[in-house]
């Protein structure tokens, strides 16, 4: 019996046009570009506007772009999954609204809910649909709008996060290229270091919550910091191990985008050298969902045919692991 791999066949991406930079932050919270360069790596990041515009805005910018890439029929997409932490609104699936505006016809959608790690676990996921011989075109997106979430009166977090969305698509691979492997985990103890404690079923939304400004991301960024090294770190060399891989091998580390000193200090654990790390926090800050799809967007043209990527992430719950790809085309 052959095992069908599944590969991703096209990328495409969407920020929105407004750039949140270090300068105008400085006005709005007690904070320095200096501090915010030098403890996070970021410079920019983008904001959607109107937020009323929701994050399935940015999903379907960035899944038409792709479908204009490839030149794809949208009838023949057979499922679409939106990685999100922000969905247009609760109970209601973004992935629904988002395939119906693409063409999608013929497919069904959900959401995924990993936080951080939404896009990592959604390859897992797309990955499984297409090897399980039962679908053909999986349309993979990570779209979050961190602003719709963030206080802009808590230097701690408003200049961490920006919007962004990212799309790829998963297809059969007859070559054997595509996902090969991945080392997946959650730690349900983590939910209390990064959260926002209203508005969910455990502390519904009410005029005393809002007024304490319980809606807005809350995170306990120095534990969070150590975990996700230390997880991320540990997540890849499993995953090394058991593909007989060593860091030579490796073509790109396909890292999620938080910190810059995660992503130093990750690259320290793993001696691996600087041009190994895809790096665009500098320009988008972390976009939670988003981060790993808008890496392949930035860094398509690099990526050839046959090159060996390990993706990797953590994020709130907490989520994380570690996923090997190998690359399936020259752009
Ligand atoms: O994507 C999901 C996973 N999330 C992450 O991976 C985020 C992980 N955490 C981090 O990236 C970092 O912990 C932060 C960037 C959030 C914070 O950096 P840090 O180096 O851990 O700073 P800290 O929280 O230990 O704060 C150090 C100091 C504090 O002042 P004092 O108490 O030493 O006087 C903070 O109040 O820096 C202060 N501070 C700021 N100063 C200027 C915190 N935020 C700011 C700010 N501007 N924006």
């Amino acid at each position: 019996m052959t095992t069908i791999t599944a590969a991703i066949t096209a990328v495409g991406g969407y920020v929105p046009e407004h750039v949140l930079n270090n300068a105008a932050l400085e006005q709005m919270v007690d904070t320095s570009d200096e501090w915010i360069t030098t403890r996070t790596g970021i410079k920019e990041r983008r904001i959607l506007k109107p937020t009323s515009l929701g994050t399935s805005f940015m999903a379907i910018a960035a899944a038409r772009e792709l479908i204009q890439k490839k030149g794809l029929n949208p009838s023949t997409i057979d499922l679409v999954i939106v990685s999100t932490a922000t969905p247009d609104m609760p109970v209601s699936s973004t992935a629904a609204y988002v395939a119906t505006e693409l063409g999608a016809t013929n497919a069904f959608g959900y959401d995924l809910q990993g936080a951080c790690s939404g896009f990592l676990y959604g390859m897992s996921v797309a990955s499984a649909h297409i090897s399980s011989g039962r679908y053909k075109k999986v349309l993979l997106i990570g779209a979050d709008t961190m602003s719709s979430i963030i206080d802009y009166t808590d230097r701690t977090t408003c200049v961490i996060f920006g919007d962004g969305a990212g799309a790829v698509l998963f297809e059969p691979n007859e070559e054997g290229f595509g996902l090969q492997d991945e080392v997946l985990r959650v730690d349900g103890n983590g939910r209390s270091f990064l959260k926002i404690e209203a508005g969910g079923s455990m502390m519904p939304a009410s005029a005393e919550t809002v007024s304490a400004r319980k809606h807005f991301l809350y995170q306990e960024g120095k534990s969070v910091f150590k975990f996700a090294v230390s997880n991320m770190t540990r997540a890849v060399n499993q995953l090394l191990e058991q593909n007989n891989l060593t860091k030579n091998d490796i073509d790109y580390v396909v890292a999620h985008q938080a910190n810059k000193r995660i992503l130093d200090a990750i690259a320290k654990n793993l001696a691996l050298q600087h041009d190994q790390m895809l790096i665009n926090i500098e320009r988008y800050g972390n976009t939670t969902a988003a981060t790993l799809p808008l890496l392949l967007w930035d860094y398509e043209d690099k990526l050839k045919k046959n090159q060996k990527l390990l993706f990797t992430a953590f994020g709130g719950g907490f989520t994380w692991g570690a996923t090997y790809l190998t690359w399936a085309y020259n752009n």
